[in-house]
């Protein structure tokens, strides 16, 4: 196993590229399964979920090339059935559900396991396909959904007692689209990547309208033929920087963003007090002694998102101010706190929310990474610590950090991925 040392203190400045979405990537790889035509998808970062995926449809029977950034998959024949051992490592593996059901009119997915940010069900999911027609069963840990005369377009309600869901609107939208009749998503997630993976699905044929706003309207088409498509830039990538160049240094450009992705971010940033330049593509961070605490509450897009509750805790660190932040989306997405506190970071958690008293100095320690956005914010905390962090299990960033490493680096930060022996 392999683990980040980051020896903190050194100062961020320059300019560095954000790589493809995470979460937009994912959907439309699945989405490729929905027709027989190639298709040509540019801009998917290399992070080990992304690898995982490829391998998925391989597994399922696709033909997929890929090379720096670009993944080409002709899908022309297909297997319905996705097993424990294919899908286990990622949860998002869920979203073969959605395409194997609109292409072959059944299938069997195993169901995701737990997940150490919170329980993460998919009853959600299940009731979208019912509500298009399917019968949906779950019985020895495997999903089976059958539609023996194919999905006829429904109406229903994706949103549940934490909001939306994300992967449940990107599945039920991919098994309507080729359904008879009109579907109506009512409480859809509203986040880019549901609308990027609307956008290629429309390339490919798709009749979708409203993708970005909670309902979304899709006629049903016969067929979908192959498509080219470039994802969006990360938006929880380009957050995670965005929190480095406020903490510490001079000046950190963020190139290659969609910065309208990212107001509640930047919007909360500006609010504390941190200076930024934002173009249509770039956006310029930099640090503010002075900046205030904050309190905030993660919500559904357009809110602030769950995905930055972690790095902000690292923020609010180095703010000389009380912050807060509670979580509405995985209310026990705090596995960061403790770690962080393992550095001198004062953070009480009370129920759903962090209460941080920031200006304490942190000191490098060895810490456990515990999921993706989390080992975020100990790499965050260690750029700023005395002496240096150890971060274990580096493969949790590896899943949704194309480079962080070398990123880091060229922005100049002390960091090296070392073997774990321990
Ligand atoms: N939920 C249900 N029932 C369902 C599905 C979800 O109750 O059937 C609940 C979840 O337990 C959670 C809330 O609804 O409380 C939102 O979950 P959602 O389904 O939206 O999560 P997801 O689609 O599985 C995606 C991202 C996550 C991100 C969430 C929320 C991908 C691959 N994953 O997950 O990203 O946190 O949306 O925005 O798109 C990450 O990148 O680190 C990450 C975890």
């Amino acid at each position: 196993m392999e683990k980040l040392i980051v020896h903190g203190g050194a100062p961020l400045k320059g300019r560095i590229n954000i790589s493809g979405s995470k979460n937009s990537s994912l959907p439309i790889l699945a989405a490729t399964l929905l027709t027989k035509d190639t298709c040509t998808i540019r801009r998917v970062p290399d992070l080990s979920d992304t690898n995982y995926m490829v391998r998925i449809l391989g597994e399922l029977g696709a033909e997929v090339e890929r090379a720096s950034g670009v993944v080409v998959v002709k899908a022309e024949k297909i297997k319905s059935v996705a097993p424990y051992d294919l899908v286990r490592k990622m949860r998002a593996s869920i979203c073969v559900l959605g395409p194997l059901t609109g292409r072959l009119k059944k299938c069997q997915v195993s169901l995701p396991g737990g997940c150490v940010i919170g329980d993460r069900p998919v009853d959600l999911h299940l009731k979208g396909l019912e509500a298009l027609g399917a019968q949906v069963t779950v019985d020895g840990g495997d999903i089976s959904v059958n539609a023996k005369k194919g999905f006829k377009g429904g109406q229903m309600n994706l949103m549940g007692k934490h909001g939306s869901t994300v992967l449940g609107t990107d599945n039920v939208m991919m098994a309507a689209v080729l359904a008879k009749g009109t579907t109506i998503i009512e409480g859809a997630a509203a986040e880019p990547e549901v609308e990027d993976l609307a956008n290629f699905l429309i390339k490919m044929g798709a009749k979708i309208q409203g993708a970005g706003t909670n309902r979304i309207v899709i006629e049903g088409v016969k067929e979908l033929h192959g498509a080219e498509h470039t994802v969006i830039p990360d938006r929880i990538e380009a957050g995670t920087f965005l929190v480095a160049g406020a903490m510490l240094g001079d000046g950190v450009t963020l190139k290659r963003v969609m910065p309208e992705h990212m107001k509640s971010v930047t919007d909360a940033m500006i609010k504390c007090g941190f200076p930024l330049e934002i173009t249509k593509d770039s956006i310029t961070v930099r640090p503010n002694p002075n900046a205030k605490g904050f309190d905030l509450t993660t919500l559904c897009y357009p809110g602030f998102p769950t995905d930055m509750q972690a790095q902000f805790c690292a923020l609010a660190c180095v703010i000389n101010d009380s912050s807060s932040i509670t979580e509405t989306i995985f209310p026990q997405r705090f596995m960061h706190a403790a770690e962080m506190k393992r550095m001198g970071a004062n953070i009480e958690i009370q129920n759903a929310t962090a209460r941080i008293r920031g200006g304490a100095k942190l000191k490098g320690a060895p810490v456990m990474a515990s999921d993706l956005r989390a080992s975020a914010a100990l790499v965050l905390a260690g750029l700023v610590a005395e002496g240096s962090t150890e971060i274990k299990r580096l493969y949790h960033i590896d899943r949704g950090y194309e480079h962080l490493d070398d990123k880091l680096a060229a922005l100049g930060a002390r960091v090296e991925r070392a073997q774990d022996r321990s």
